[in-house]
């Protein structure tokens, strides 16, 4: 569903007031009209203090005290005007400058909104504020080619100490901070100097503090930097990487949670985060699969919206809001055999169905900026490609925050073979639609020669400044430059219970089968008095947080195994504990100590899994095994007879065939986070009950990827044959392995609970739509789907209830079904509701042959259940006027 535009916030900026004294002109005291009559003389972070160098131009300025113009605070009536000279220049440029400008800003769009269809309205309201565009008309038209160029130019922290002009041996510091580009800047002399408009990765409010007031005080317009960071899952409290929090299918806390890491990285002086990370993502040897949602657009979507609104709130200027920055654009999940920063090639039709949704999902949330990604896209790489960063996101969706390359993604063209020079590779960056330059060290060495020769407009630069000076006026960064409020540190105790929670929510129990006593091994019961907890991840803290750990501290960290100490002095019982082995090892010399641990106890718990390291940027893997001699280990701990459960550390599906035949509990945990351990020993004993569904799915073998339930039907599908043995007489010639069967070993929505949930009475409110009216309407339910769900367990539990629906008989093949639809349930013991899933055009409609979404008249198929494998079904059709006349 289209989620509405963020409402323009009733902010009063300098320019109405300006606007206001042109037209009192006539007046003898302009001066009152400048005085602020009411409390809309604020942002949303506090009072609002113009520096008045933004608007009175280098002209007036000369001509009057410089002290006077410098930091004048506007809010609380403070303004003193007791220079008569101050006043008399003011009236002059009101005159002569101020009116022309803020009538034309207010007579044209911002060429972001201007598109030749006049299809898109922009998608963030407070970027089109007209005010706001009159203060960057006026900035603007101040800046020279250096300082424009400046605002689109990106470093990191270089480790410079001082922005004067190094002296070798004494003060300053060149540092060779790239060496793919080989650049040597000292970011702290760019901030200085108003040559630099944006800095990533830079953590600490000292840090931030001392390059902004280079840039604040020192620069010659003043303007501040916009400080960017990779906050993917936390800041300092940190919780389940992405892929864990979708298992979670709980779009309302992860809105929770991003607004908790906002608060906590604004008080560093960061506004801005390099996430959400939403490339779809099939094929789990892609190491970024852990940043994302997993494999479906749908869920990929509403885990999109909810990190915007977590992150940008209903004003960008609140305080504890940062801009968000929707990543990577597009496609670069789909890389050729999972194989990091690889071509993706595809079909438009699978583009906009498949991997578009959730970026789509997250401009029209509002995001104020966008990464182009690393990755081509049928030839073109995603960081010069202005079908994907003009066509599409300008043109169709409306975009109108500004586009940020990916790290030294500029440069990179050069490798990708379409720019033989710098130059070239800057101007099909720019002229494609990337305004800012990460890490490239080419926007700041190129762009002056192109515009000098003539090769590239003018305009293209001023249109790319535009658009960042309106994402830094819109989140308040000119009233408001420096790290606000008490600084965090630390994991903010205040902050665990919602990640405790979060982590809970996204452990997915893959099974749990019942022992000879016929009670399934999970819960623990307390019962069973000597625990034996064995694995490398059963006390590591560092690998607890995941790939992107933001600024979180070890420290912080509460491992599995501290958390099981303290449960067993509670309960009484006796925690042994052995690591086994490494994670990536190959020596079986502490498997002795393992075994010995194991025999010894009543229950073992094996923590087993990938490092942090081994997903996430640039972690691809060619096997999803277990890694290092993990396999061997479990292998000898359940040989030893002892019931075990199994917990699987990733930051992606693996293959645990092997496992899901021998060990009778397996839960999938994740990289849970600050609060891992306290999480996981509340699920093992019971205290919650897991309710995570899995994202992706889960393969018998590496040779099926990429393996995700919504595949397009074949010629020859393997119905009713056991695929489980090898092809025979007349089981040969189907779409089929020799080796393994098709499906996964866990499926896409598959998760188990300590209750049992049934499904029944799957009702359509519709049997028949009339065409017309489906394609009418477009964001009205046409029908809905819904079912009556019982807990049929002895437990309180929640269940994701899904909607799935095929549709057969179109155009185009469609896929043999697709998520439509999820909610959270929690149910009592016995306990039934129906639950029910609005569908409408954006549920049912499809991407034709001219890469159009449509409906046509067909059949469709809903079904209703607890994963992607759901067998309750109804089904309906929409007719159109001749089948209904009976001419079909
Ligand atoms: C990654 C991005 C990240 C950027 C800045 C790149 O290498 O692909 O996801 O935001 O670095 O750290």
């Amino acid at each position: 569903m289209l989620s509405q535009p963020i409402a323009p916030r009733p902010v009063c900026y300098v320019s109405q007031v300006i606007e206001k004294a042109t037209c009192a002109m006539g007046c003898m005291n302009p001066m009152i009209t400048f005085l602020p009559l009411n409390t809309s003389w604020s942002t949303e972070r506090g009072p609002l203090t113009v520096h008045w160098r933004e608007f009175v131009p280098p002209m007036i300025s000369k001509c009057c005290q410089r002290e006077v113009f410098a930091n004048t605070p506007v809010a609380g009536l403070r303004v003193n005007f007791r220079l008569h000279g101050l006043l008399f220049c003011i009236v002059v440029w009101l005159v002569t400058a101020g009116c022309e400008p803020n009538a034309a800003a207010r007579a044209a769009k911002p060429a972001s909104m201007q598109h030749p269809t006049g299809a898109a309205r922009p998608s963030n309201a407070q970027l089109a504020d007209p005010i706001l565009e009159a203060r960057v008309d006026l900035l603007l038209r101040r800046m020279t080619l250096e300082e424009k160029i400046g605002q689109l130019v990106q470093y990191n922290d270089t480790g410079d100490v001082s922005p004067e002009p190094p002296t070798r041996g004494k003060q300053g510091v060149i540092a060779a901070l790239n060496p793919e580009s080989g650049n040597h800047v000292n970011a702290m002399q760019l901030a200085a100097t108003g040559r630099l408009g944006s800095m990533l990765n830079t953590i600490g409010a000292e840090r931030t503090n001392t390059y902004q007031h280079l840039a604040v005080d020192r620069s010659r317009l003043h303007i501040p930097l916009l400080f960017g960071a990779d906050v993917i899952h936390g800041f300092r409290t940190i919780y389940p990487v992405p892929l864990g929090l979708a298992a979670s299918f709980d779009p309302e806390l992860v809105t929770e949670l991003s607004h908790m890491a906002a608060e906590e990285a604004t008080t560093a002086g960061i506004r801005w985060f390099y996430s959400p990370m939403v490339d779809i993502s099939r094929d789990p040897r892609w190491g970024r699969t852990v940043e994302g949602a997993g494999e479906d657009a749908y869920l990929g979507a509403a885990m999109a919206r909810a990190y915007i609104r977590g992150y940008q709130g209903d004003s960008l200027s609140k305080p504890g809001n940062v801009a968000a920055s929707v990543k990577h654009f597009a496609a670069y999940g789909a890389a050729e055999a999972g194989r990091e920063y690889n071509t993706t090639d595809m079909s438009e039709i699978r583009l906009r169905q498949d991997y578009l949704p959730p970026y789509r999902a997250a401009v029209e949330a509002g995001a104020a900026t966008v990464m182009s990604a690393f990755n081509s896209l049928n030839g073109v790489p995603s960081s010069a490609n202005p079908f994907l960063l003009t066509s599409i996101l300008r043109g169709e969706w409306g975009f109108n925050g500004f586009v940020v390359s990916d790290y030294t993604a500029v440069m990179e063209l050069m490798n990708h073979g379409i720019a033989l020079d710098p130059a070239t590779a800057t101007r099909k960056a720019i002229t494609a639609g990337v305004d800012v330059d990460m890490m490239s060290h080419f926007y700041d060495t190129q762009l002056p020669g192109l515009i000098k020769s003539g090769q590239l407009p003018m305009a293209v630069v001023d249109e790319a400044v535009r658009r960042v000076l309106r994402v830094k006026f819109a989140t308040g960064l000119f009233e408001h430059p420096y790290a606000e409020g008490v600084e965090v540190t630390a994991a903010v105790a205040a902050h665990r219970p919602l990640v405790r929670q979060a982590a809970e929510e996204s452990f997915v129990l893959l099974q749990n089968d019942k022992l000879a006593d016929g009670a399934p091994l999970l819960p623990l019961s307390p019962a069973r008095k000597r625990v034996a907890l064995i694995g490398p991840l059963a006390d590591d803290k560092a690998d607890m947080i995941g790939a992107w750990a933001g600024a979180g501290n070890e420290g912080d960290i509460v491992t599995l195994r501290q958390a099981l100490a303290q449960r067993a002095q509670q309960l009484g019982t006796t925690l042994l504990y052995s690591q086994g082995t490494e994670i990536d090892g190959s020596t079986q010399a502490g498997f002795a100590e393992a075994l010995e641990v194991a025999n010894a106890a009543d229950v073992v718990i094996l923590a087993l899994g990938e490092s942090s390291a081994m997903s996430g940027e640039a972690g691809s893997r060619a096997y999803l095994d277990l890694p290092g001699n993990q396999q061997q280990l479990l292998e000898a701990v359940v040989a030893s007879g002892k019931p075990v459960v199994l917990l699987i550390f990733s930051g992606r599906p693996l293959v645990l065939d092997w496992a899901a035949k021998h060990v009778p509990a397996i839960m999938e945990v994740w990289f849970p986070g600050t609060e891992a351990g306290n999480a996981i020993a509340n699920v093992l004993y019971g205290d919650v009950s897991p309710s995570g569904k899995l994202p992706m799915s889960f393969p018998r073998a590496v040779g099926q990827e990429p393996l995700y339930y919504n595949q397009f039907p074949t010629g020859r599908p393997p119905t009713g044959i056991d695929l489980s043995k090898p092809p025979g007489d007349g089981t040969r010639f189907f779409s089929r392995y020799m080796d393994v069967p098709n499906s996964a070993l866990f499926p896409f929505g598959y998760g188990l609970s300590y209750s049992s949930f049934s499904y029944k009475d799957v009702e359509l409110s519709k049997s028949s739509i009339p065409l017309a009216q489906a394609l009418s309407g477009q964001s009205l339910p046409l029908l809905e789907a819904t079912a009556i769900v019982t807990n049929t367990g002895d437990r309180t539990a929640t269940e994701v209830v899904q909607c799935y629906v095929r549709n057969l008989g179109a155009s185009i093949e469609q896929p043999v079904r697709s998520l439509e639809g999820f909610r959270r349930v929690t149910l009592a013991p016995g306990e039934s509701k129906p639950v029910s899933f609005p569908l409408g055009f954006n549920e049912l409609s499809f991407f034709n042959l001219e890469n159009k979404p449509t409906i046509e008249a067909t059949h469709y198929t809903v079904w209703i259940g607890g994963s992607s494998s759901a067998s309750q079904e109804a089904t309906f059709e929409v007719v159109s006027p001749s089948a209904i006349a009976g001419l079909h």
